[in-house]
């Protein structure tokens, strides 16, 4: 069914992924509102929207989905369509810390939208077609075995960690709400993204940010888990091609085609930032305490640390259905990928730096608590 979105409400849009689709719905030049609600947690920034503030279709609004009322007046007020709800906790450590926020922002605050959204359009018809696009992730169905198939939309949801079970909550939710109100509704579960503005804590900017610092790179138990890692920016195409040529009730996954082991990712990371730094000294300025500039190698400071508990070993997607409907495929090989993030990472230094006083050192230090983490000696 094609459908073409008019106002759009994005929640989660000042976070890593809604951000980097406010710039890519507004640069493919979209006609209508495009309104983002979002409460500016840790992970959000107001400064991942700076690029758009003065275009006159955007507008921000700081406020919680669990509002149900607020949420209903803004949907009422701007005569939205269209939600892409990305807002969510996001992180898995964080999540083992502490599950609380988890459930209330991911089960009961992608509730509180869906509520809202059937007073409007459903009960009140108050628009003539709507879509409502639940952004959700492959963590859902659980871990795979070395040799088992990827992941298909049909594959049986086992969640292993307190994020990924929030997430599974909501997929539910959605789903009841489309079999039950009748909500024209959408889901995509995507793979690990990557790319511009993505929250330090995570393993690929982590590990950047930390070779610029000359801090450990912390990789977890023997490093051989396995992601899909997917560019942000493909996912963020996926998306606005689910939103217009998605069937109401449908799920598909999206992959990145890039099967890699984290230690992988970490070694080719560490290779990237040497070789950018030694082609550039002038950077020595910035991160003096970059192996590079001390007679060493990025590498020399990968630190086996212990395990995350039920630390899934591998997620792999099979994106064929939304290849076959939606006309689907990722752009981005892993390589020029992870090079063009690390170029990103290099010219936007106030942007990260910025968010290290605010809450990344904090962050280190709760994660090296001795819950997990703690460094080990290498398998
Ligand atoms: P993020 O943590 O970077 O951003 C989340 C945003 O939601 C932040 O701006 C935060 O301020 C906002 N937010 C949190 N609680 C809120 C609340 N109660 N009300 C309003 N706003 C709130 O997350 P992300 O990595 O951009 O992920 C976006 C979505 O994509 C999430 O739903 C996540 O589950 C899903 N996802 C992410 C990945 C990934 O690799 N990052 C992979 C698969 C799926
Ligand atoms: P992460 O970026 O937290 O994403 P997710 O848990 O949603 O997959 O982690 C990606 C992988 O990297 C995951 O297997 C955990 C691992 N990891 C490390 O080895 N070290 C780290 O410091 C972090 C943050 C993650």
């Amino acid at each position: 069914m094609k459908f073409e979105p008019h106002n759009l409400l994005i929640t989660g849009g000042a976070g890593f992924i809604g951000s980097n689709f406010v710039h890519h719905w507004l640069a493919n030049s979209h006609q209508g509102k495009v309104v983002v609600l979002d409460a500016l947690t840790y992970a959000g920034n107001i400064g991942n929207l700076a690029d758009v503030e003065n275009d006159p279709r955007y507008l921000f609004v700081r406020g919680d989905i669990c509002d149900e009322p607020a949420v209903g007046a803004l949907l009422r007020q701007h005569q939205i369509d269209t939600i892409v709800h990305f807002a969510a906790e996001s992180h898995v450590d964080r999540s083992i810390l502490g599950p609380d926020d988890f459930i209330r922002t991911n089960v009961v605050g992608t509730h509180s939208l869906l509520k809202a959204a059937k007073a409007l359009w459903i009960d009140q018809k108050g628009v003539p077609a709507h879509r409502f696009h639940h952004v959700s992730t492959d963590e859902v169905y659980g871990s795979l075995g070395p040799d088992d198939a990827p992941f298909t939309e049909t594959t049986p949801y086992a969640p292993n960690s307190p994020y990924s079970a929030s997430k599974a909550a909501s997929d539910h939710l959605v789903r009841a709400y489309h079999e039950t109100y009748g909500l024209h509704t959408t889901v995509t579960n995507c793979s690990n993204n990557y790319g511009p503005f993505h929250f330090p804590e995570k393993l690929i900017p982590l590990t950047i940010v930390n070779i610029l610092l000359g801090k450990t790179l912390p990789v977890y138990g023997d490093g051989l888990q396995i992601r899909d890692w997917l560019h942000v920016e493909d996912h963020c195409a996926a998306i606005a091609l689910a939103l217009q040529k998605g069937e109401p009730g449908e799920v598909y996954n999206i992959g990145g085609n890039s099967e890699t082991t984290n230690i992988h990712i970490v070694r080719t990371l560490c290779d990237l930032v040497d070789r950018q730094l030694g082609a550039h000294p002038e950077h020595r300025d910035f991160f003096p305490a970059s192996p590079i500039f001390n007679g060493k190698q990025a590498i020399q400071l990968i630190t086996h640390v212990r395990d995350r508990p039920g630390h899934d070993r591998r997620y792999a997607i099979n994106y064929s259905k939304a290849a076959r409907s939606l006309g689907y495929s990722p752009a981005r090989d892993i390589r020029s990928g992870l090079a063009s993030t690390v170029e990103w990472y290099l010219q936007q230094v106030d942007w990260w730096q910025g968010l290290l006083g605010r809450d990344y050192a904090t962050w280190l230090e709760k994660n090296y608590d001795g819950q997990f983490g703690q460094p080990r000696q290498a398998p």
